[in-house]
């Protein structure tokens, strides 16, 4: 597990642009915060490091917001309003998690796993974000998957 610590919404973004170095295809990432914990500004990194030219929302109405033009394609969910397994087992989102066409980040991870909904069996990050300050994030990780 790596943890670190971000001392503002400029160093998550600058993570998030890190990771997209290393970004292969059917790459995984669940995200798992309280609200306004840094998850969406992490997305907004990776976006930027993809070089996807397009603002990144959060996706908190549409689920799931699809990113292309960059080095890979960006597919973005965000669980919040899928509160309970039965609304996320009919939201149809497996095959983002099953097939990735590029890289998949997913807010609200925690309840994917919850609901015990599939996942395949390509490279996962799995990281979490706690909020210490104003300021201040805790973001770990593992890496998972092959
Ligand atoms: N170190 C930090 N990293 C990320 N966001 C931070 C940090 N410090 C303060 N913030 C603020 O916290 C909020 C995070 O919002 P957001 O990324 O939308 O969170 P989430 O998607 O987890 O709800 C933003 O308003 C951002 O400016
Ligand atoms: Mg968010």
């Amino acid at each position: 597990m790596v943890t670190l610590i971000s001392r503002s919404p400029d160093e998550t973004l600058a993570l998030g642009r890190r990771w997209a170095e290393t970004a292969r295809p059917g790459w995984v990432i669940g995200l798992c915060g309280d609200l306004g914990s840094g998850k969406t500004q992490l997305v907004k990194g990776l976006a930027q490091g993809l070089g996807c030219p397009a603002r990144v929302h959060s996706p908190s109405f549409a689920l799931v917001h699809e990113y292309a033009g960059g080095r890979l394609p960006l597919a973005h969910l965000d669980l919040y309003r899928l509160s309970g397994a039965a609304a996320l087992r009919s939201a149809g989102l497996e095959d983002y998690l099953l097939a990735p066409a590029g890289v998949v980040v997913v807010e609200w991870f925690d309840r994917w796993l919850q609901a015990q909904m599939p996942l395949g069996t390509g490279p996962l990050r799995r990281v979490h974000l706690e909020v210490l300050s104003d300021t201040e994030r805790r973001i770990s990780y593992v890496d998972l998957g092959a």
